[in-house]
């Protein structure tokens, strides 16, 4: 396998599970030093042990990303451990509430904002200082296929996903210059804990949107991940990659 990302330090919020554990492995297979980030420590020490057994640096720090002081201390825990922040994929991220607009709860809205989006501006503001010391980085956040179209029941999904999207694509103008590329990843439906609240039929229904004729694999989305972290992708920022089965192309 590709060293890509030898020496570099890969920090990766919501690693304890699905898609970020997926990412958090496949960078310590490219070379990288990770810092596993998620609010359930046991999972998230499993997944250094894991990253350990198989050869890589790697810690655990609990951070809750709806906190912006827990995501600077993340930051600066990474920095401190590691001596650099190179890459940084922001994925911590829930379902969240499954209402028709009208009927969403003013503090289910709250908080599925508050995990999935204002999250990622709290990871990027200090992700983005440390980066801007060094000159170079990139980083790359959690969209979905839910951040191009909307879907009935998941309001505040789609919208936070969406304005995950404007985020990236505003950051990456701005810090272009400085070295720092950022992009946003849009998975189809993935089979991971996140569907653990829809049943059979729904998860069978949703094989059906995809052209490709069954949910993704969190390690599918990893790799897309791992490309855009590495200096394979120098001339990408500022975009936003599907990588959905054939979702978006309907
Ligand atoms: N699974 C899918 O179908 C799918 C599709 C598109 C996008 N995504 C996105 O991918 C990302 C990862 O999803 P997944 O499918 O791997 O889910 P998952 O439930 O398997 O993993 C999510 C992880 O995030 C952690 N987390 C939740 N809230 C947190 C918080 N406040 N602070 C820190 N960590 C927190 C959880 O503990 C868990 O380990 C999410 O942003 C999700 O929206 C998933």
């Amino acid at each position: 396998m590709d060293k890509d990302l030898q020496g570099k330090t890969a920090l990766v919020t919501g690693a304890a599970s699905g898609i970020g554990r997926a990412v958090a492995l496949l960078y310590g297979q490219h070379g990288a030093k990770v810092m596993v980030s998620d609010i359930d420590e046991a999972q998230g020490r499993q997944v250094v042990a894991e990253l350990q057994a198989d050869g890589a640096q790697a810690r655990f720090f609990t951070a809750d990303v709806g906190d912006a002081a827990q995501c600077r201390q993340l930051v600066q825990a990474t920095v401190a451990a590691f001596g650099t922040l190179d890459v940084a994929c922001n994925n911590a991220g829930i379902t969240g509430e499954l209402s028709l607009t009208a009927d969403y709860s003013l503090e289910g809205w709250q908080r599925i904002i508050n995990v999935n989006l204002n999250s990622v501006f709290f990871c990027l503001k200090y992700e983005l200082e440390a980066m801007l010391k060094q000159g170079a980085g990139s980083i790359i956040n959690m969209s979905s296929i839910l951040g191009q179209v909307g879907t009935p029941t998941l309001a505040g999904y789609v919208a936070a996903k969406h304005a995950v999207v404007g985020l990236t694509q505003t950051a990456a103008q701005e810090y272009a210059a400085q070295g720092i590329r950022l992009n946003a990843v849009g998975p189809g439906y993935v089979d991971t804990p996140l569907l653990k609240d829809f049943s059979a039929a729904t998860k069978h229904a949703l094989v059906g949107l995809h052209p490709i004729g069954r949910l993704g694999r969190a390690e599918e989305v990893a790799e897309l991940v791992i490309w855009l972290s590495s200096d394979k992708a120098s001339f990408v920022t500022g975009s936003y990659y599907p990588v959905d089965g054939g979702y978006l192309a309907k």
